[in-house]
């Protein structure tokens, strides 16, 4: 991680500020350390570069069974889902453009990708002049996949970090444009997931949810999630479906202070 991440960096329960400890550098990358909340004291490591900001809190059942589902899923997940993409008859491609397009990023905004996944995502922000990209995931394993990509495309100005939705690592009012990349309806608590990625959303900003939609997920009207827990300080400017219905994709803009 670079030292330019810290600014954006706090204790995922109190909010609190962090201090660098036993940091150790290569080329200007901080690779391992701890970070120490000056307000609970909760420690969290930094491994290979990336900060560990997962709480015990984050374990509920269900991202407990997403974290195991996802660690197993990892190694073949990119070339699995392009194909699952396929065979059901829509553009991976056409799909992650449509995504980004809906987030309206300009030169310089900082991005963050809740559930960044292996970063399938991530080169349809690089085409955009974002200032720095930073991706979020509860699974070390898709963590481990993103940050391989990242090195061997050479991505540039993109963070990552281990963490959960629900407990977000970072400052109030520090993220220009945020994506939540698919899985809301499988969160412990999607209600506090929205409520913590507008937080962190500058006002005036935007916070982009979208989600695939299985039959089951049709059934049980899980693409209501996004409206059932609409923030008071935050207005939906669009919902729309895509691909037959298959996704669909939540636009919301936070209010000004
Ligand atoms: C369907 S994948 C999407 C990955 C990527 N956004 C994409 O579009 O390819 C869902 C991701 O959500 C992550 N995830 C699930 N629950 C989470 C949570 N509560 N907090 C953070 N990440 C979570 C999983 O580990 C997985 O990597
Ligand atoms: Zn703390």
């Amino acid at each position: 991680m670079r030292e330019v991440l810290l600014n954006f960096l706090c204790c995922p329960i109190c909010k609190g500020e962090l201090k660098t400890v036993k940091i150790s550098y290569i080329d200007n990358e901080i690779t391992s350390g701890y970070l120490l909340c000056k307000q609970c004291n909760m420690v969290f490591p930094i491994e290979n570069g990336i900060p560990n900001m997962l709480v015990k809190q984050c374990f509920g059942l269900k991202n407990t069974l997403s974290k195991v589902i996802y660690d197993l899923y990892a190694p073949i997940y990119d070339p699995i889902e392009s194909r699952l993409m396929n065979a059901i008859g829509f553009s991976e491609k056409i799909l992650r453009e449509t995504i980004v397009s809906r987030m309206n990023i300009k030169n310089d905004d900082c991005i963050l990708e809740i559930c960044v996944g292996t970063g399938a995502n991530i080169p349809f922000f690089l085409r955009r002049k974002c200032r720095m990209i930073v991706g979020l995931d509860i699974s070390k394993e898709m963590i481990k996949q993103c940050l391989l990509k990242a090195k061997r495309l050479n991505w540039k100005n993109v963070e990552l970090v281990l963490g959960c939705a629900e407990y977000l690592p970072f400052k109030s009012n520090v993220f220009d444009k945020v994506l939540i990349g698919g899985a809301i309806s499988y969160f412990s608590n999607p209600h506090l997931a929205i409520d913590e990625a507008i937080r962190v959303t500058k006002p005036r900003g935007l916070l982009v949810i979208f989600e695939q939609l299985t039959i089951l997920e049709k059934l049980l009207r899980r693409d209501l999630i996004p409206m059932l827990y609409k923030p008071t300080n935050a207005k939906l400017l669009s919902f729309e479906y895509l691909f037959r219905k298959n996704i669909y994709i939540a636009t919301f803009q936070k209010m000004s202070l």
